[in-house]
């Protein structure tokens, strides 16, 4: 497929995940941009919005291995990543991937892993490797990972440290459907009956990549930069920084930047605009910033700040 073919086909899957999955093209639009960016996306959001079902549509185009990891608290790191195993036929041990060799990774409820798997996850997803013993092995290209969580802090839940919270490119939160919403989903579990989704476009690896290239490519003008910058930086100074402990990174930027240019691209242009920014912007930069203790009992959210930026710096 060349780039604009492989356009044509992301545009039809959206189209298609749409229907599917009532009220969420905004989740469908992260997830495609996570597809064209390769940064990891953190959905959360109460059971039953059907997180688990949007990355099972996405899986379903994308040829390539797909695995879903439920995370439980007693879940150990090998789980994920691997063991060595003893052969005794050549006397040797052998690395046996976990479902983490995937191309694409559903990790299920993160926060209830324990801290040790969400560390050597969160390691996986940083470096495209795995490291077991004296021996690295490399994950699949592409490699996505989709982890979910469930807002309401149960007990036996690990919360994600905010160190490590950095390494999703975007933080994507939903609310529940209003009443029309609620129907239209309730008409379509009717009409769909127990017919399986069929996927009117099929995604090789290579057209993956392809995508990614393309949309990589966009035209970021240098104002635009600036704006990204100031943006960020705006974090890190007055009035915001006195709400803030831990402002945005410069991974922040560099996820901003790599967002806008995935939006633009599935918006069909060559070029970002301030609106892909503006856009993206609070699900890739919200969970960078760690406000103060007072901020957070004063009812200060993160999500509240970065809008507030938003308003607060002019574009150009
Ligand atoms: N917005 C929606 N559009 C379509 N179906 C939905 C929607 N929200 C919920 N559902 C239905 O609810 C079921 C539960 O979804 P699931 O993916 O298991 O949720 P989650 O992973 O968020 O707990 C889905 O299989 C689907 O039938
Ligand atoms: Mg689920």
């Amino acid at each position: 497929m060349d780039a604009e073919n492989t356009a044509q086909s992301l545009g039809q899957l959206r189209d298609h995940m749409a229907t599917g999955l009532i009220g969420h093209e905004l989740l469908i639009e992260r997830l495609l941009i996570g597809l064209l960016t390769g940064g990891h996306l953190l959905i959360e959001g109460a059971p039953g919005l059907a997180k688990t079902r949007a990355v099972k549509w996405l899986a379903d185009a994308v040829d390539g291995g797909f695995s879903r990891i439920q995370c439980t608290p007693d879940l150990l790191p090998a789980d994920l990543t691997g063991t060595p195993v003893f052969r005794p036929q050549s006397g040797d041990f052998e690395f046996v991937p976990g479902p983490v060799f995937h191309n694409l990774v559903l990790v299920d409820e993160i926060n209830r892993a324990p801290p040790k798997v969400q560390s050597a996850l969160l390691e996986a997803m940083a470096e495209n490797q795995v490291t077991s013993g004296n021996e690295t092995h490399a994950l699949p290209d592409p490699f996505l990972v989709v982890a979910t969580q469930n807002p309401i802090e149960h007990e036996g839940t690990f919360p994600l440290p905010e160190a490590q919270l950095d390494r999703f490119l975007m933080h994507v939160v939903l609310g529940l459907p209003n009443a029309e919403t609620e129907r239209r989903i309730l008409d379509l579990v009717e009409a769909e009956g127990q017919g399986a989704n069929v996927s009117p476009v099929r995604l090789a690896l290579a057209d993956v990549r392809a995508a990614r290239q393309a949309a990589m490519s966009v035209h970021l003008s240098s104002p635009l930069r600036d704006y990204i910058v100031r943006l960020v930086t705006a974090t890190r100074s007055d009035p915001f920084a006195s709400d803030i402990d831990h402002p945005v990174s410069p991974r922040g930027s560099l996820a901003l930047a790599a967002a806008s240019k995935a939006r633009a691209w599935l918006e069909g242009r060559d070029h970002a605009l301030p609106e892909d920014v503006q856009t993206v912007a609070p699900d890739a930069l919200a969970h960078r910033v760690v406000m103060t203790w007072r901020a957070t009992a004063d009812g200060r959210t993160a999500r509240a700040l970065i809008a507030d930026v938003l308003d607060a710096v002019e574009p150009l």
